[in-house]
């Protein structure tokens, strides 16, 4: 039997240091956000896949910004910092501490290169296998300032940055994507080696092949499709990255076996998840963590943001789930609803014109038009308890903090402002008053005032 090698650990070390110039702005380069989340946590949710050991964060440039975001969408990465941004390879090495004991792999990735795909780090991991330093390379449509990769067949000799590189050099075509994969103790061996004897004056990340070669190491390059590698630098280039984002998430949820009605009006956010034979009309907006059961309807003009869907539970058309809005199994939300911080349970209903906030609906409760949960006090906020089986009827104002019992009723146009007993019915409105013939009194004595006025006028 041959030798299996248990597969090494991997640790990410992310270069987010960089000022981001071009992009003129206050906000550091790696919080731009793309597809509803900061741009630097797109490659650190395609580094995730490879369930790494350790993630270092180099930030630099708005530094105290960028690790708040850090410690928002991936709480287990440590951030070193970078005072001077003297190079890449400069950067890398600001990881050493942080790696200090860590026995197996580091990965180098770009916060400002958000296309990578999690397979095509897998790739680079597989080609470690008999390679001691693994380049991410792409054929490139106009090579322009890329360093280029100096290749004899399958090796890689070394990479040369475009400013420092010979006419010959300049006209190779196969480019540095910028990621790298080697042990991690390695890779800072020979860092420590780079000088910034070269055009730009920088510590280069890339001579790192070359000195490995120097040494008997064996580098190899695997190329992937030039739009994982793409890199934004400009606004034009983050609109133009939005664009290939929502592309790429409305193809995967197809191929995920969801209905697109009209896919190029639906967008969507690095982490929107919907399950197979779900559909979803036209005009939908995802914002940041939601989650759609398999076959819930999203019908048009919806808008949702941190929220739960259940399986077969329809929402909208023109239906707004705001933060914590849990929607139950075959739940069904209408036209004009929101729903903020608020458990909807199986099967209700909540069809019309309706708020629904900081509150818990039992299962198949019935929530009439107009009902509206007055859930603020102008200072605090306070919850609204419907049961299973309520019915409530349409316009009831439930001044909370609330409670309304199982198979309990409140007739229309109540303000709840007590407890309601389960199965009783509430009434929280005046008591009508029939007046026998005074409306047609009331319209005769009207239209005798305005006949005198226009008499008046004339004469
Ligand atoms: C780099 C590569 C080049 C490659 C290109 C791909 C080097 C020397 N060159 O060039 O071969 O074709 O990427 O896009 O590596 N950063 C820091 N600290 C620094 C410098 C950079 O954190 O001191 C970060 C930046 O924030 C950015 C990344 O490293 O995320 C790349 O830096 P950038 O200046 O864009 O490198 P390029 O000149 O584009
Ligand atoms: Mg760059």
């Amino acid at each position: 039997m041959p030798k299996t090698e248990a597969p090494r650990a991997i640790s990410l070390i992310v270069l987010a240091a960089g000022a981001g110039t071009r992009m003129n702005s206050d906000l550091p380069k790696p919080l731009h956000p793309l597809g509803g989340a900061p741009m630097l946590a797109h490659a650190l949710a395609a580094g995730a896949a490879l369930n790494p050991a350790r993630i270092v964060v180099v930030t630099g440039h708005g530094a105290a910004e960028v690790e708040a975001a850090v410690s928002t969408h991936a709480p287990e990465a440590v951030c070193v910092r970078q005072d001077a941004q003297l190079g890449t390879g400069h950067a890398v090495l600001q990881a050493a501490d942080a790696l200090a004991g860590f026995d197996g792999d580091a990965l180098v990735l770009y916060a400002d290169t958000p296309f990578i795909r999690a397979e095509t780090l897998s790739a680079m991991v597989a080609a470690r296998a008999g390679h001691d330093i693994v380049v991410l390379g792409f054929e490139a449509a106009d090579p322009g300032r890329y360093g280029r990769l100096i290749l004899d067949g399958d090796r890689l000799l070394r990479i040369v940055e475009a400013k420092d590189a010979t006419p010959e050099e300049l006209a190779v075509n196969i480019c540095n994507s910028g990621l790298m994969i080697a042990d991690a103790g390695s890779m800072m061996d020979l860092l420590a080696q780079v000088t910034d004897a070269n055009a730009a004056g920088e510590f280069y990340l890339t001579d790192v092949p070359g000195l490995g070669l120097d040494r008997g190491m064996k580098a190899t390059a695997i190329l992937c499709d030039e739009a994982e590698t793409l890199g934004i630098n400009s606004r034009a280039e983050l609109v133009k990255a939005e664009v290939l984002f929502q592309a790429r998430k409305r193809a995967e949820a197809m191929e995920d076996g969801v209905a697109l009605a009209a896919p190029d009006t639906v967008h969507f956010a690095l982490d929107t998840f919907i399950g197979r034979d779900a559909i979803v009309e036209p005009y939908v907006v995802f914002g940041p963590g939601v989650t759609v059961e398999s076959g819930a309807t999203i019908r048009a003009f919806s808008h949702l943001e941190s929220a739960h869907v259940g399986a077969g539970a329809v929402i909208g058309p023109y239906a707004r789930l705001r933060p914590g809005a849990e929607i139950g199994n075959d739940a069904r939300i209408g036209n004009f609803v929101e729903i903020k911080a608020a458990e909807i349970g199986e099967g209700a209903k909540v069809n019309h014109l309706s708020y629904v906030g900081d509150a818990r609906i039992g299962a198949g409760a019935n929530l009439g038009a107009g009902t509206v949960t007055c859930n603020y006090d102008g200072v605090m906020k306070h919850r609204t308890v419907v049961g299973a089986g309520a019915f409530i009827g349409s316009d009831t104002m439930l001044v909370a903090p609330v409670t309304v019992g199982a198979r309990a009723m409140t007739a229309s146009g109540s303000v709840i402002t007590e407890d309601v007993p389960d199965e009783a019915l509430a009434l929280g409105r005046a008591k009508q008053v029939n007046k026998p013939g005074l409306a047609a009194k009331l319209m005769a004595r009207l239209r005798a005032v305005k006949a005198a006025k226009s008499t008046d006028k004339k004469g």
